[in-house]
């Protein structure tokens, strides 16, 4: 009777539900504090006081609230292209950025623009499993390749292979969820060399999409390589769900660099396909919220202490992983073979987590800390006993 297409896709996707749902239950049962749900990556932070001052005081000026141009403000647009062109050196302008509904929409809105039915995706496991749905929404084909172990470096010479004739774009996120990696210049300048050789093979770009939510969320100083500067074709897909913790507000943006050929017309098709998939434009008032506040993160230093902390109480328990570098998760090893029935034995320890099959790379669960410093550090004990557990150790 319904979408047949949903309806099994729906079912594919319940896990999370379920996983969310437990939670809930767990915590009427045992109390709140007795539960470690790392499950949601939900910035536990308010935004920042000036954004939400900004937020009170704009709210009331005229035209704010009324229909604009489906590509959004000017004048927010050109804030943005300053900001895109600091960050990257390449000269954008206000007429390569198009404010969107959040990173989710704009990868939509993207992907709708680009592909024809049948073409492929490339997505570096682990990877954010929504992009299954996005890309299948266009009835085009994911085709994942996997980071190399211990550091999800893009395994270069296994993406050389996975590209054809068929191969419409590649999806690049760093800092990654899951893994918190930030992808080195030397393996994205390794990958456009690929690209670049791709192009004169077969006669078409492949674009690279930058999903950038995290891009503001970096500890010790690691700098995030502009993947704009490094990709003529690049097409910058950002938000402010995280680096403002506004995931609710749905705010966000999509510049596409000058440099690729026929930018004009992308840039319609975008604006075109945000209005047809029904955004028709991005959220007035946070439009105009967010264009002064290009350059914060909120809770970075709240994030960075709760990064040292679960780290430490991770690798204390007896557990294997790396360091994030960035955004604010923590992909560690399984000590079981199965991902799966490792997070069923966590829930017994109360510890909600998600396996890394769940991001297309096995063998690995991934842990979101943007939750409170209480919870990381009460879990100790419990980290032990699961590890004991699983390894008899
Ligand atoms: C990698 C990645 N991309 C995109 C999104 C969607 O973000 P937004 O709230 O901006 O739509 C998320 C949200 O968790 C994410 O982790």
């Amino acid at each position: 009777m319904f979408s047949k297409t949903v309806v099994e896709n729906m079912a594919g996707g319940s896990w999370i539900r379920a996983m969310f749902e437990l939670g809930n239950q767990l915590k009427a049962q045992y109390g709140t504090d007795k539960v470690y749900d790392f499950t949601l990556g939900n910035p536990d932070p308010e935004p920042p006081e000036a954004v939400l001052a900004q937020m009170e005081q704009l709210v009331r000026t005229p035209n704010i609230h009324k229909y604009m141009s489906n590509a959004g403000f000017e004048d927010v647009r050109g804030k943005i292209a300053a900001y895109m062109e600091r960050e990257s050196g390449v000269a954008f302008t206000a007429k390569e950025i198009i404010m969107v509904t959040g990173a989710a929409a704009g990868l939509s809105i993207t992907l709708k623009a680009l592909m024809n039915p049948g073409e492929e995706v490339i997505v570096l496991a682990p990877y954010f499993m929504e992009y299954n749905s996005y890309v299948g929404n266009q009835n085009g084909k994911v085709v994942p390749v996997k980071t190399l172990p211990d550091t999800f470096q893009p395994d270069i010479p296994a993406i050389e292979k996975a590209i054809t004739a068929n191969t419409k774009a590649i999806i690049l996120n760093s800092p990654n969820n899951p893994s918190g990696a930030i992808y080195t210049e030397e393996s994205l300048q390794a990958l456009a060399r690929v690209l670049d050789e791709a192009e004169k093979e077969f006669g078409h770009p492949v674009y690279v999409i930058s999903d950038e939510p995290y891009v503001k969320i970096v500890y010790d100083g690691v700098k995030v390589p502009s993947v704009a500067k490094i990709f003529k074709n690049a097409i910058t897909v950002n938000s402010f769900s995280k680096s403002l913790a506004l995931p609710g507000e749905r705010i966000g943006y999509i510049a596409v660099n000058p440099t690729i050929e026929d930018a004009d017309t992308l840039v319609a098709a975008m604006v075109y396909c945000n209005r047809t998939l029904g955004f028709v434009n991005a959220p007035g008032l946070f439009q105009k919220v967010i264009a002064d506040h290009l350059d914060e993160a909120a809770g970075l230093e709240a994030y960075k202490e709760r990064r040292d902390l679960l780290y430490d109480i991770l690798v204390d328990a007896g557990f294997s992983c790396m360091k994030p570098q960035g955004a604010f998760y923590l992909f560690a090893k399984c000590p079981m073979e199965d991902d799966s029935a490792f997070s069923q034995m966590a829930i017994k320890h109360n510890i909600i987590l998600v396996g890394g099959s769940g991001f297309g790379y096995p063998g690995y669960f991934r842990l979101a800390y943007c939750v409170s410093y209480d919870t990381i550090r009460n879990s100790a004990q419990a980290f032990k006993d699961l590890y004991k557990e699983a390894t008899g150790k």
